[in-house]
């Protein structure tokens, strides 16, 4: 089967992670979508997806760590969409069993099984957070390993290790999608990527309660941010499944850059803005503390703006954001 965007050959699609954020932006799209007639999904946890009515999903119990399971699991499939990740949670050799190797060990089974395009979640955080990136920043701008963030440490690290391997597997086209935070209404996962003092307020979102009943002042610093829907994370990752456009590395965001400030508002608290230039030094600052708990990593990613360019993916893949930043945000507080 050809990869290109003419390949008109119903396709069967293999997906890791299919129960989280991604997974649930792109399985309804799989569902819907004539052109692909089979999936195969693999996650830890029972699920059954005739709740979900995704009736093309052969679902099944795996862990990304055992790669024979995975190269079982792939057999047959055209595509293999990389999704299955440990966020937050785990101790430092766990996340990495799970995410470098087992990354790895995707790609290498869907090489395996004869996979023709293998398409990957990395994420803005594979910019790195440094001093030096630009607003704006296309994919001609180079993934640097964070200072400390492990978890971007691992995106960047994941997106040199697969160009490698991709360059041993030729026949197997890497896709690599670099979004920021993802909102919608099954948003799990990485919203402590929210800059600053917001972190903790986006658990709020976790459990969808909404704007706060009364507006609660709170000092909030300058921060840009980008957002992007789950459902146009799906589109995207649907666009890279059907070979809309070439292999390759492609930023994706909702339009339009708010501010921390701007999210506060929305959250329902009174924000009493910080100035952007002192609030990264404090960032970088803190971020550098020796001992810094892991969690607390996640400060470095309010130390620069992680702003992105989207042109590529949308000229390239043809592919169209439905959501704005903010109506992001808001259709996930809606809930
Ligand atoms: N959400 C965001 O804001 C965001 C932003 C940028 C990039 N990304 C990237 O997008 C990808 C998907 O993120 P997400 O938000 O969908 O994550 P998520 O909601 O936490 O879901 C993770 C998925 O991976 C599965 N999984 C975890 N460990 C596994 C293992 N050992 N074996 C098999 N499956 C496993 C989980 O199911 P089980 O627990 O049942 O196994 C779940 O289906 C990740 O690479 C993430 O870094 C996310």
């Amino acid at each position: 089967m050809g990869s290109n965007a003419t390949d008109t050959a119903r396709l069967t699609v293999a997906v890791t992670g299919p129960t989280g954020t991604f997974g649930f932006g792109l399985m309804p799209l799989l569902q819907a979508d004539d052109r692909v007639s089979r999936v195969v999904g693999v996650a830890r946890r029972p699920f059954d997806p005739a709740e979900h009515g995704w009736t093309k999903l052969d679902y099944r119990r795996g862990d990304v760590r055992d790669q024979d399971a995975l190269v079982d699991a792939f057999q047959g499939a055209d595509v293999v969409v990389h999704l299955a990740f440990l966020i937050i949670g785990g101790s430092r050799e766990t996340t990495r069993a799970i995410n470098v190797d087992g990354t790895l060990n995707a790609f290498r089974a869907a090489a395996a099984a004869g996979a023709r395009r293998f398409v990957y979640a990395s994420s803005v955080a594979a910019y790195g957070f440094h001093r030096d990136n630009p607003v704006g920043m296309t994919e001609d701008w180079p993934v640097r390993p964070a200072d400390r963030l492990f978890y971007a440490q691992e995106k960047a690290e994941l997106e040199h290790l697969l160009q490698a391997e991709s360059a041993a597997h030729p026949d197997l086209a890497l896709y690599l999608l670099r979004p920021p935070i993802v909102l919608g209404p099954h948003v799990v996962g990485a919203k402590e990527l929210l800059p600053g003092p917001l972190a903790p307020l986006a658990r709020r979102l976790q459990g969808r309660i909404g704007r706060l009943p009364v507006p609660v002042p709170a000092f909030i610093p300058d921060v840009p941010v980008q957002f992007i829907h789950e459902d146009d994370v799906g589109t995207a990752l649907l666009q890279c499944v059907v070979a809309a456009g070439p292999p390759g590395a492609y930023n994706i965001a909702g339009d339009g850059v708010l501010s921390a400030v701007d999210v506060a508002r929305e959250l329902g608290i009174v924000p009493l803005p910080l100035p952007a230039g002192p609030t990264h030094a404090a960032a970088r600052a803190l971020s550098r503390l020796p001992l810094l708990p892991s969690a607390a990593e996640w400060v470095e990613a309010a130390s620069h703006p992680a702003v992105m360019d989207t042109t590529r993916a949308k000229s390239r893949l043809g592919w169209t954001p439905r959501f704005t930043g903010l109506e992001a945000l808001r259709d996930t507080l809606r809930r």
